[in-house]
């Protein structure tokens, strides 16, 4: 197959990853640079939603966390073997199944980024959407404090778990979604412009 051949199929089967803590905007830049790609736009969380046909709190309130994290990694299983955009829950990478998956992706070409943000800017835009996250807010509606605080726990936990399944890591900042599209576009026309 000739070089410009190989550069069509990989643009047409293109899978980039993102992954991060709830609130870092994953699911908004999937949508974003999915239009800009040509992509598929594709989101584990409503993946889940629509396999169990109930919300996400319902899932943990019914069935648990653990049923939870097994359907997620049924998802992000089927997800990988297409092609997309693909953002992934913000506990993905607590699973070792999933790590281990998204690795040997990485391992493959696929474009894993971490979409790094502080404590401070997560808690503010988780507090956008009160009630929707079962671990900050499951108990009860956490003030804008509580809610850093916790963030800053899953941060500590997580962080390292999110660069060891990266490609990439980009420091959302004050960023818009479009902003951290556009960077994983340079990013990704990079790559193929080197196959
Ligand atoms: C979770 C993050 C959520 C969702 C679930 C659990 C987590 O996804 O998968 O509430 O463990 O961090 P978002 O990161 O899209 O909010």
């Amino acid at each position: 197959m000739d070089k410009f051949e190989n550069k069509k199929r990989a643009v047409k089967n293109a899978t980039i990853v993102l992954v991060g803590l709830m609130g870092s905007g994953k699911s908004s830049v999937a949508r974003s640079l999915a239009f800009r790609l040509h992509l598929d736009a594709i989101d584990t969380d409503a993946l889940v939603e629509s396999a169990a046909g109930m919300s996400i709190p319902e899932i943990f309130a019914g069935a648990g966390e653990s049923e939870f994290r097994r359907l997620e990694s049924e998802q992000l299983k089927a997800a990988l073997n297409g092609s997309g955009v693909i953002a992934t829950g913000g506990g993905i990478v607590t699973q070792s199944e999933n790590r281990a998956l998204l690795q040997d992706a990485r391992a493959k070409g696929v474009l894993i980024v971490y979409l790094r943000a502080s404590a401070a800017e997560l808690a503010q835009r988780i507090r956008l959407q009160p009630g929707k996250r079962p671990l900050i807010d499951g108990e009860k509606i956490l003030n804008l404090e509580q809610t850093q605080k916790r963030v800053e726990e899953l941060l500590a936990q997580r962080a390292p778990l999110y660069e060891s399944v990266a490609s990439v890591v980009i420091d959302t900042g004050s960023l818009t979604p479009a902003d951290v599209a556009d960077q994983i576009a340079q990013l990704y026309s990079t790559k193929i412009s080197q196959l």
